[in-house]
């Protein structure tokens, strides 16, 4: 386990790994900050990456891939069909998952399309422990709808519940009970659940829900794009999984259920996709759409260099210690946080350090993006740019009403084995100011509000000279 106490007494994260390639990165000064948010519409999403200094969006795609995965790149074996990489990548997920099928696909989304379009159609619910942005919308797009089963815990943003992504299996059979089973596309569990936190499942809940599952003959499927995270939780948190290795517990969830996709992109620190099932009669249907939507069976989208990197990426994610690093350095900068009376969502999860946006900016109305607004000020005072996951990620209603979020959350991603102990150090330095002094902070609204995600492209604009009073105050204080 890569956490040390020192002689001080003060325990640190400690990196099992050391860095061999570097990129620079660039502090701009807080005028051309301002600047860079005016120039993006206050949408992180917007900003170029050069104006940025820690870039704590997200860990899709920007993990530090390891020695071994950019050597096993070179072997990369190009050919349209049957090519010899595809091979080694679907032995290693029938190695690890035990599934097998493997079909490819350029991302988690795609996947996402896939399986919605084979498996939803109008009127159908999909039953979830939390929903994932990009998963509601081809949901949605089939003619379905999502129903969240989430448990109590899963929305108290400070708790010592350990498995907040747990499904609540008695609102799951509810739901069977009323919409009829033949009404339910799929069920659907999300590992290290994104939208709360960062939150795991625990192995004796997936087991309760294949239960129900079996009972009823439904269909579950896995996202795993955050199963590594979900994996240590499961190692660390569940007493009955102590002494099983990350081997053993990967096996016991991929049994449980029907379909397990990911996105590559997080699940195995590359960029891709894929889906593995035993299902034939799921895999026969999903392989018609592949080539249609994705690519031949044997790339699905995807670059083969990737998919060389995704099967040692896979390999490697069976290493404790490298799926442990993510997690302890969220635990310490949620901690640290805590100790400077911070409002962070606990417990730390994985992904990524969970502000509360709602009580952070409690002066500010859901109305006016109070984790949107929140994301820029962090910008604009730190050159860190984090993502919004609050009321601006969520669509309106057919009626083009907002839809409130559960929860108001500025997420401060921390891909794997990128960041150093400093960087974090400066973060939690210039969160702390930031709380300090959030009544400075004010709120935000569109003036060009896209229909489908419109988080991504989306334009906003502060509603009162905020930004301007906030940068005056830190140059103040700070002197830079
Ligand atoms: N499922 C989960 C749980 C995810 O976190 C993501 C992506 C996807 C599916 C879609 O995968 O991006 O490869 O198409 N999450 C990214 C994020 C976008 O920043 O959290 P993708």
């Amino acid at each position: 386990m890569n956490r040390v106490k020192l002689f001080s007494g003060e325990q640190i994260p400690l990196e099992m790994h050391k860095p061999k390639i570097v990129q620079k990165i660039r502090l701009v000064p807080p005028e051309r900050r301002m600047q860079a948010m005016e120039e993006a519409g206050y949408n992180n999403f917007l900003l170029k990456n050069e104006d940025v200094f820690l870039d704590m969006l997200t860990d899709s795609g920007v993990n530090a891939m390891s020695d071994a995965q950019q050597a096993a790149m070179m072997m990369a074996d190009d050919s349209y069909a049957g090519s010899q990489t595809f091979t080694r990548l679907e032995r290693k997920c029938q190695e690890i998952f035990g599934t097998r099928h493997f079909l490819p696909a350029h991302q988690g989304r795609a996947c996402e399309h896939l399986l919605a379009k084979v498996l939803v159609r109008p009127g159908m619910i999909v039953p979830t422990n939390y929903h994932f942005t990009t998963t509601k919308a081809h949901i949605v797009l089939s003619g379905g709808e999502v129903v969240e089963a989430y448990i109590p815990e899963a929305l108290e943003t400070t708790s010592t519940y350990p498995f907040k992504g747990n499904m609540d299996v008695e609102k799951l059979e509810a739901l069977i009970e009323e919409h009829g089973a033949e009404q339910v596309a799929f069920v659907r569990m999300e590992a290290g659940t994104n939208l709360i936190g960062g939150q795991p499942f625990s192995l004796a809940n997936l087991a309760q829900v294949r239960d129900l599952c079996t009972r009823y003959g439904l269909i579950l499927v896995l996202d795993a794009s955050l199963l590594a995270d979900n994996l240590h939780f499961i190692k660390e948190r569940e007493e009955e999984c102590r002494g099983l290795t990350i081997r053993e517990i990967t096996r016991s969830i991929a049994d449980l259920v029907d379909v397990i996709y990911f996105s590559a992109r997080k699940l195995g620190c590359a960029r891709g996709g894929g889906i593995c099932t035993n299902r034939e009669d799921l895999f026969v249907k999903l392989r018609e759409l592949l080539p249609l939507y994705e690519g031949f069976l044997t790339y699905g989208g995807m670059s083969v260099r990737e998919m060389e990197a995704i099967a040692v990426g896979l390999e490697e994610t069976m290493d404790e210690d490298m799926i442990s690093q993510g997690p302890q350095f969220i635990a310490y900068m949620v901690e640290e946080l805590q100790k400077r009376c911070v409002p962070v969502v606990t417990p730390p999860g994985g992904l990524g350090c969970h502000l509360n946006a709602a009580e952070f900016v409690d002066h500010l109305p859901q109305e006016q993006y109070p984790a949107g607004a929140l994301a820029a000020a962090l910008y604009l005072v730190s050159g860190i740019r984090g993502m919004e996951r609050g009321t601006m990620s969520e669509a309106r209603d057919a009626e083009g009403n907002e839809v409130l979020a559960d929860l108001e959350l500025l997420r401060l991603a921390v891909p794997r084995r990128v960041y150093t102990l400093s960087h974090v150090k400066y973060a939690i330095d210039r969160i702390t100011w930031l709380y300090q002094h959030r009544r400075l902070i004010g709120g935000l609204h569109f003036v060009d509000e896209p229909q489908t995600l419109r988080f991504f492209l989306g334009r906003l604009a502060p509603l009162s000279p905020w930004p301007e009073q906030l940068v005056g105050k830190f140059e103040e204080d700070l002197g830079c």
